[in-house]
């Protein structure tokens, strides 16, 4: 009976999706893949590359880690229009990035290499936080509360660049799963170009996972002075638990994995996947299984990943997502692309194990088009994409002139002229999707209206793999 609800609510999805992709217009996808990952050169830390390509930024946080503590913690990226180094959030955006180029590599073409590049810049930083010091896992540098009260450069930074940690008495299952998610992902990618980057990748993925199975516990519990409201577990842990498993499981084929997945059980009915949750992502990611190679033991987990996609699509009898009137999949208010871009993902995932199986699912691109101008104001929420995109994003190194046209130092405060004016931003930061329109499909172009116009590692690493399956 489940069963054949699923299939008829696929039946629907396929129909509406079809239809409604093929509207009208024929985005250059090869050109917003490359510029989807040249974003990732914008958001670095730490001491950037000859091969640095968005030229107006420079070194910042040379000295993370080092002065409270003498780790080295060098590196990594600001999560959003911030210079705050989150790593639950850059941990997630790690494994998407990992994911889309591990599933189409192929597809990827010449941007492959730059694909690996964002990934290696977010592992080398993680690998620091997670083999620093015995016992402790780094979750983040930079003090949230005091980054937000000024509109500085990156460069210029003067906030406590604070770390934060979690350890057997403090613990976080959610950001040690997200960590192990990202690392064994991330290995995968790695295997066969360098192996022994990938090995100490995958062998500190084990350990940290390990530590997220054996001590239980939500990381906003005892950081979320820090971490919350900006990137508190709203979930729990458990669906960090399901998904570092998952990937723990496909970078191992470790059949202790599959015990500990089913050990976790229930089905919570989720129609959202995000930074936060991600119980769908994990169904998808094991449906591989019973899709690509026949293994019933993953067909709970591909009925799961049904539901779930009879939750998200339009027309299906148990549809809970609204949709605006051009189409868009409108999950809440604040920086809904977020949702479009990761749930996307999903849905070319899936569509894309069913095709290698030889099944008819058919995955049309409405939602990637309606993100770069397949939309009621013709505009692209990619910047830097066609012709008609956000100006004013809400970003500190994008907003403030570059340490090349002002080479004078901006401070906290200082910075705030330029985050009320009302001219654009100086700097194009390349390929950045912002938060997006609104439930109406308009859109501001308002830089102090960060729900709307502020652009996120996640939103980016999630439209990846999308954008490679449809430019291949
Ligand atoms: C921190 O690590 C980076 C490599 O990731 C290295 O280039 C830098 O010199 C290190 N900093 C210190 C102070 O050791
Ligand atoms: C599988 O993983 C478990 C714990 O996660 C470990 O104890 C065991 O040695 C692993 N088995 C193999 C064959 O590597």
């Amino acid at each position: 009976m489940a069963r054949a609800a699923a299939s008829f609510c696929l039946i629907l999805f396929f129909l509406s999706f079809f239809v409604l992709g093929n509207v009208q217009g024929n985005p250059n996808y090869r050109d917003a893949l490359a510029k989807s990952i040249l974003f990732f050169q914008g958001q670095r830390s730490g001491r950037l590359p000859r091969s640095q390509q968005i030229t107006w930024r420079s070194n910042s946080g040379l000295s993370d880690g080092q002065l409270a503590l003498y780790v080295n913690l060098t590196g990594g990226y600001y999560d959003a229009g911030d210079n705050v180094k989150f790593n639950f959030p850059m941990a997630f955006t790690t494994t998407m990035l990992s994911w889309g180029t591990l599933d189409y590599a192929k597809q990827m073409g010449p941007q492959l290499q730059d694909a690996r590049a964002a990934i290696r810049w977010a592992t080398d930083y993680l690998l620091k936080c997670a083999r620093a010091t015995s016992g402790r896992l780094y979750v983040g540098v930079g003090d949230p509360n005091a980054d937000h009260k000024c509109w500085e450069r990156p460069e210029d930074m003067d906030t406590p660049r604070t770390v934060y940690w979690v350890s057997p008495t403090n613990p976080g299952s959610d950001v040690a799963g997200e960590t192990a998610a990202a690392l064994a992902a991330a290995s995968m990618v790695f295997r066969k170009v360098d192996p022994k980057y990938s090995r100490l990748l995958l062998n500190t993925a084990k350990n940290v996972m390990q530590f997220a199975m054996q001590y239980r516990g939500a990381y906003s519990d005892s950081l979320g002075y820090a971490v919350c409201p900006f990137y508190c577990s709203y979930s729990g842990y458990k669906d960090e638990l399901l998904w570092g498993a998952a990937w723990l499981l496909r970078a191992t084929n470790n059949v202790s994995y599959l015990n500990f997945l089913n050990s976790l059980g229930a089905n919570d009915g989720a129609d959202i996947f995000s930074w936060d949750n991600k119980f769908a992502g994990a169904r998808v990611l094991l449906s591989r299984r019973a899709l690509l190679n026949n293994d019933g033991n993953f067909d709970p987990f591909r009925q799961q990943a049904e539901d779930f996609m009879c939750r998200i699509l339009p027309n299906s009898p148990s549809s809970t997502i609204q949709y605006t009137q051009g189409g868009l999949m409108y999950k809440l208010p604040d920086s809904n692309l977020q949702y479009v871009t990761s749930i996307t993902s999903l849905l070319t995932t899936y569509s894309n194990y069913m095709a290698a199986a030889k099944h008819t699912f058919n995955c049309g691109s409405l939602q990637v088009d309606y993100i770069l101008g397949v939309n009621p104001l013709k505009m692209s929420y990619m910047v830097g994409y066609g012709t008609f995109f956000p100006t004013r994003i809400h970003h500190r190194g994008s907003s403030l002139p570059s340490l090349a046209s002002h080479p004078q130092f901006i401070g906290c405060d200082s910075g705030f002229q330029y985050y009320y004016a009302s001219s654009p931003n100086p700097n194009i930061l390349t390929g950045a999707i912002v938060g997006g329109p609104n439930q109406n499909d308009g859109y501001s172009d308002d830089r102090t209206d960060y729900s709307h116009s502020e652009p996120a590692t996640y939103i980016n690493a999630a439209i990846v793999g999308p954008l490679a399956f449809f430019a291949g």
